[in-house]
């Protein structure tokens, strides 16, 4: 039993050792792959071996062959390959996108026999944008925006809108090989700048912005009067009612009074020393001129006496009697707890 084991492990062993002669084990390991147009690549032989002479081909063409210290090149590569005689790494220069292949190297002593295949790739360059056009409306316009490389191989598409990357949904498809970015309908949030970034293994190039003009609104008003969101207000107050739209451009703002137009235009309408009369509702009209659009906030103003005069002695009238009923003179000493009251009795 025991020497029929130690049999098959010797015959194990010897398949081995005939597999690294025949090659088996030798691989070439490329210095860069994929390489961009330009790089020098080396193709080592790993793990690293003596080789007396050999031969490198390409897709069936032989590239070189050497003995000893000598070496020929072949013409289809004069002046831009050469071998380390020693270990048979072969060092193509300035490679061009045409040699790409699988590379074989070849000897007899040691026999062996091994490939890699590389790819030479051209670099991105020149990433332009082109958008049908850029003013646009907010719901009603659609947008075709093509990116484009002057060179670059196999390159792959990236839009950005501002600082995050554009997924497509129902709005936004991205076809041609993601190279052409489609917005159905703006909106408003739409307008940060989109930008192309293009790349392949070999490099990467991102455009220039574009930037959409998009009309919108006027919409979501507010009015606010003297900063504050309250209406009611008293008799000699001074009033300054602000009021503001989204709206691209700004809108046209103008206000009015009971419905009738009053003539002062933009943000701000100011009262000075309001009487009575003044109360009723202020009304904030917006327009915008692209958009071809009105919007309008009204706030109802209510202008009161203040809380002096004939409303103060009427109070007095009415106390003086509850006063005396309750026994105001007892609680004489106490004087702390009535001075509201004395107050009042001014
Ligand atoms: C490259 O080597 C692999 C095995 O290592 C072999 O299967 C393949 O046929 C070889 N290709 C060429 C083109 O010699
Ligand atoms: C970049 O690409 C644009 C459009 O494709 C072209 O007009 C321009 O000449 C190119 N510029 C360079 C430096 O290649
Ligand atoms: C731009 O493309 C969109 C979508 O195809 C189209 O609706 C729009 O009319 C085009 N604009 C121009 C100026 O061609
Ligand atoms: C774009 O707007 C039009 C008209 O308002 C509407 O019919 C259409 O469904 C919208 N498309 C998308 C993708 O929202
Ligand atoms: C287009 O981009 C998406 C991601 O937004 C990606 O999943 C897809 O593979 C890309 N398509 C092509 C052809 O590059
Ligand atoms: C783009 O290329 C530059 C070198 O040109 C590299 O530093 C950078 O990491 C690359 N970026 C991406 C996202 O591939
Ligand atoms: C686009 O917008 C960015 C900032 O939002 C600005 O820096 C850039 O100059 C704009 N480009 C053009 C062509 O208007
Ligand atoms: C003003 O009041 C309205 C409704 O009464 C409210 O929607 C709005 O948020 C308020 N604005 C401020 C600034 O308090
Ligand atoms: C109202 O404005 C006038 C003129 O600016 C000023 O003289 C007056 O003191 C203001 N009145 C109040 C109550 O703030
Ligand atoms: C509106 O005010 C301007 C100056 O503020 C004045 O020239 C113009 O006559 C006024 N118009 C009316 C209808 O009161
Ligand atoms: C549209 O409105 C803007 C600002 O609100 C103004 O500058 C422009 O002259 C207006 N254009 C027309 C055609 O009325
Ligand atoms: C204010 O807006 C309403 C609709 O929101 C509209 O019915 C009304 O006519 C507008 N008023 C004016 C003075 O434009």
């Amino acid at each position: 039993m025991e020497t029929k084991s130690e049999g098959t492990l010797a015959v194990v062993f010897l398949a081995f050792i005939q597999g690294v002669l025949a090659s088996g084990a030798v691989e070439v390991q490329p210095s860069i792959n994929p390489a961009a147009v330009g790089d020098t690549v080396t193709l080592f032989l790993s793990p690293s071996t003596t080789l007396k002479s050999g031969s490198w081909a390409v897709r069936e063409s032989l590239i070189l062959t050497w003995f000893g210290d000598q070496q020929a090149v072949f013409p289809s590569h004069s002046g831009r390959a050469s071998v380390n005689v020693l270990t048979g790494a072969l060092t193509l220069s300035s490679v061009t996108v045409a040699d790409s292949g699988v590379y074989v190297v070849q000897s007899s002593d040691p026999q062996l026999k091994a490939n890699a295949s590389i790819t030479v790739l051209e670099p991105i360059s020149n990433v332009t944008l082109r958008a049908n056009q850029t003013n646009l409306m907010e719901f009603n316009s659609s947008a075709v925006v093509a990116c484009s490389v002057s060179s670059g191989s196999s390159p792959s598409f990236l839009w950005m809108n501002g600082s995050s990357e554009v997924t497509a949904s129902e709005r936004v498809q991205l076809t041609d090989g993601n190279s052409t970015l489609t917005i159905v309908n703006v909106t408003r949030y739409d307008q940060e700048p989109f930008r192309c970034h293009v790349f392949n293994p070999v490099s990467n190039g991102t455009s220039d912005p574009v930037n959409f003009t998009i009309s919108y609104g006027p919409d979501n008003m507010a009015l606010t009067v003297n900063g504050q969101n309250i209406t009611s207000f008293s008799v000699g107050s001074n009033l300054t009612m602000l009021c503001s739209a989204q709206s691209n451009p700004p809108a046209q703002l103008q206000w009015a009074f009971r419905g009738e137009l009053v003539n002062v235009t933009g943000p701000l309408l100011e009262l000075f020393s309001i009487n009575k009369n003044q109360s009723g509702p202020y009304s904030c009209l917006a327009f915008n001129n692209h958009t071809n659009t009105n919007s309008n906030i009204t706030t109802h103003i209510m202008i009161a006496e203040s809380l002096s005069g004939s409303e103060q002695q009427a109070v007095n009238v009415w106390l003086l009697p509850l006063l005396l009923l309750v026994g105001f003179p007892f609680l004489l000493p106490d004087v702390g707890s009535f001075s509201p009251w004395m107050t009042l009795m001014q």
